[in-house]
C-alpha cells in the first residue's frame, strides 16, 4: 500500500498515473473508518482503475470545539481496513499545515441556500468547511469520480452543487447508508456511543420507517409532530430536528407535491453525542 502525507508528493504520483488515461475513483473521509466506508471503497475500486482514499479530520468543518477534539483517530486500524478492500488503494493522510498552509480557515461558498437548512441551520459554518476542504482535495487528487455516503445526504447535494458552480470535471456518486444489525447508520460516532446507547439508538431508523408510513395518509407537518412526540417520550435523546424536505432544494415540505421526491432527515443527540440518519419518502 502506498501512503502520501504530503500533497506535492501525492499529485507528483497522480500526474504520471493520469497521462496513462486511468480514472480515478476517491473516497473522502476523516478516518475512524467503518463497513461503511468500507463499502465505499469497494465500489470505488470495482468502477475506477485506481482509488485514493483521503484520511484528514477537517478542523475547519466543526462547529463545536470538542467535537473536533473527542474525534476518533485511528490511522494504524484504517489503513488495516483498507487494505481489506485492496492493498493497490492508495491513501492520503495529510497533516493540517499541508492542507491549509497555516491559514486553517473555511472560505465562503454560497450552496444557493443548501447550505442554511438542516445540518447548515444547527452547525453553522459547518458546510463552509466541507465545501473548502473538498474542493481543495479535488483540487489535488482531481478524480474522475468521487463517493460519498447518503447518511449525509445535505453533504451530497452541497457537493454537487459545489462541483457544479466550479465546472469541476468529476461524477458525485451516492452510495446507500450501511446499517448495524439494529438498523442504526453506521457511523464514525458509534464508537463514542455506550452498549446501551447503542442498543437505544435504534429508535433513530424505527422512527424514520414509521415516519415514512405516516407521511404515505398524513400531511408533513403532521407526520413531524408525531416523531417530536415519540422523542419527547424518551427522555435518553433530545431529537435537535426533524424535517421532511424536497430532496432538490431541501426545502421543507409545506404542502405535498406528487412530482416532488421528499426525504426525511433527523438529527438526535444521546450521551451528548449527535446522530444523522435519512430516509427517502417516495
Ligand atoms: O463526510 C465526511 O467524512 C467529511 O465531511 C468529508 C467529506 C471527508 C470532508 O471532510
Amino acid at each position: 500500500m502506498q501512503i502520501f502525507y504530503g500533497k506535492t508528493a501525492l499529485m507528483d504520483y497522480l500526474s504520471s498515473i493520469k497521462a496513462t488515461n486511468s480514472t480515478i475513483g476517491f473516497v473522502p473521509t476523516m478516518g475512524a473508518l467503518h463497513k461503511g466506508h468500507q463499502s465505499l471503497m469497494a465500489q470505488c475500486t470495482q468502477e475506477n482503475t485506481i482509488t485514493v482514499v483521503s484520511i484528514f479530520v477537517n478542523p475547519t468543518q466543526f462547529n463545536n470545539p470538542e467535537d473536533l477534539e473527542k474525534y476518533p483517530r485511528t490511522l494504524d486500524t484504517d489503513i488495516i481496513k483498507i487494505t481489506e478492500i485492496d492493498p493497490n488503494i492508495i491513501v492520503f493522510a495529510p497533516t493540517t499545515e499541508d492542507m491549509y498552509e497555516g491559514k486553517t480557515l473555511s472560505q465562503p461558498f454560497n450552496f444557493d441556500g443548501l447550505e442554511n437548512k438542516m445540518e447548515g441551520k444547527f452547525r453553522p459554518g459547518h458546510f463552509d468547511g466541507v465545501g473548502t476542504i473538498v474542493k481543495l482535495l479535488f483540487e489535488i487528487v482531481q478524480p474522475t469520480r468521487a463517493y460519498f455516503g447518503e447518511k449525509d445526504f445535505q453533504q451530497v447535494q452541497i457537493v454537487k452543487k459545489m462541483v457544479a458552480k466550479n465546472h469541476l470535471p468529476v461524477t458525485i456518486v451516492m452510495c446507500p447508508i450501511l446499517r448495524e444489525t439494529n438498523n442504526l447508520a453506521m457511523s464514525s460516532r458509534n464508537e463514542r456511543l455506550t452498549l446501551q446507547a447503542r442498543n437505544e439508538a435504534s429508535i433513530i431508523y424505527k422512527t424514520l420507517k414509521e415516519a415514512k408510513e405516516k407521511f404515505t395518509n398524513n400531511s408533513a407537518q403532521k407526520t413531524t409532530q408525531w416523531v417530536q412526540n415519540e422523542f419527547d417520550k424518551n427522555k435518553d435523546f433530545t431529537l435537535e430536528y426533524f424535517e421532511i424536505a424536497d430532496e432538490d432544494s431541501l426545502s421543507t415540505c409545506n404542502r405535498k407535491n406528487k412530482n416532488k421526491k421528499y426525504r426525511a432527515f433527523i438529527a438526535v443527540f444521546i450521551d451528548n453525542i449527535r446522530l444523522i440518519d435519512t430516509i427517502s419518502l417516495n
